[in-house]
């Protein structure tokens, strides 16, 4: 067995033992009442993590860019026209889905490392009518997390369903749907949640539900919610062979999230987020993301002059962490470091003793004990 390494890259997050001895679980009927108990006990605590009282949650096998498909097929017909907010990455990666389907579509987009701002969406709205909008919470490239709430309140007057990509988000950063009046949160299971990748994860407001219906058919099979829905509500029931073990270990996450408590979880990814940077600023590092932008579930970190990223990189993973490289305009410029699921405060303190080993490894000049001091000032269990 290679020896385990701190996974630390934005996605997939570090799984615990409990989930993954959930995974090992022998694999029952895909109908029968273990998996329809946990498959409906995943629905309900998914509700209660993006603040849905009655919203219609989907649990498929797949991935984040399942969800964003699903997400805009089932809400945007032929009449509608979409706008999508893009920070980065994931963004351009949904604009990319509307074209691959042919769906009207306009993209609002800012530089790399800040998010689009509520002015400039109420401005957009001003000039031109969207039937809905799209944004991404996080962008996992960047590190940019979006005005999510304040964009609802722009939207509000508008009618338009408002899409949100939570996948480096939901979980770890708050997604009231209710409250803020979002229509579809749309996730997957290896970021902010602790499950292993392998689910597209979404939510459906009523108001987005009556979307889908009064759309009749759509371009699509397997993505269609409204053949999910009766196994959402009965999982005895068949319509495509659910990922059964994938399924079981989600609801033992949902199960720990939910004995965390999901704003004491906020408030650790929060707390996690402030001690990290501090110890990488401490040992020489800056940040890439403006500050007002900067989400708690990943860092996009620029190297000190003089450290490479390749040499970085590999002596930080022979320390026993793993982080990832730059994308698009990033690459070799920064690393990026997630801290988001169930990370604590011991893998937190590892990592930042990794990085410093690390760079004295490099041949800097380091004090040691430094990135720990300055971590230790926001941990203190
Ligand atoms: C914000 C965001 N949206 C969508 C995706 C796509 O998810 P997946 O890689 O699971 O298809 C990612 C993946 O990192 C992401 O970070």
């Amino acid at each position: 067995m290679p020896q385990e390494k701190l996974l630390l890259i934005p996605g997939p997050s570090p799984v615990v033992p409990r989930i993954l001895d959930a995974l090992a679980l022998p694999t029952v009927s895909h109908v029968g009442p273990d998996m329809a108990r946990d498959l409906k006990e995943a629905c309900e605590s998914l509700r209660k993590i993006v603040f849905s009282a009655e919203g219609e949650p989907f649990i498929v096998a797949g991935a984040g860019t399942l969800s964003m498909e699903m997400a805009l097929l089932n809400t945007a017909g032929p009449a509608d026209r979409v706008l999508v907010l893009s920070q980065g990455y994931f963004g351009d990666r949904m604009a990319q889905i509307c074209q691959a389907f042919r769906i009207d579509h306009d993209v609002l987009e800012c530089e790399w490392g800040r998010a689009v701002t509520s002015r400039e969406l109420d401005q957009r709205l001003k000039t031109k009518n969207y039937n809905v909008v799209v944004c991404t919470h996080v962008d996992t490239a960047t590190g940019a997390c979006a005005p999510v709430e304040e964009y609802s309140q722009v939207l509000e007057r508008t009618g338009a369903v408002f899409i949100v990509d939570g996948v480096c988000a939901t979980g770890g950063i708050p997604e009231r749907m209710d409250a803020w009046g979002i229509d579809v949160v749309l996730t997957a299971a290896q970021k902010c949640l602790g499950t292993p990748p392998g689910l597209a994860i979404l939510v459906f407001s009523a108001r987005a539900m009556e979307k889908r219906r009064g759309l009749k058919s759509i371009p699509a099979y397997y993505s269609d919610i409204l053949r999910w829905l009766p196994i959402m509500h009965d999982p005895t029931k068949y319509f495509s062979t659910p990922c059964v073990n994938e399924i079981r270990a989600f609801a033992e996450a949902m199960r720990i999230i939910l004995e965390e408590g999901i704003e004491e979880r906020f408030e650790r990814h929060d707390l996690y987020a402030q001690a990290l940077r501090a110890g990488l600023e401490a040992l020489g590092f800056s940040f890439f993301t403006d500050p007002s932008f900067e989400a708690s579930t990943l860092s996009v970190v620029r190297y000190p002059d003089g450290v490479e990223d390749k040499a970085f990189r590999a002596g930080l993973a022979a320390n026993g962490v793993i982080v990832a490289g730059g994308l698009g305009p990033t690459a070799g410029r920064v690393f990026r470091m997630g801290h988001m699921g169930n990370l604590t405060s011991a893998q937190v303190r590892f990592a930042i003793d990794a990085v410093e080993k690390t760079l004295a490894g490099l041949g800097r000049a380091v004090k040691p004990g430094t990135g720990s001091k300055a971590v230790d000032s926001f941990l203190t269990a």
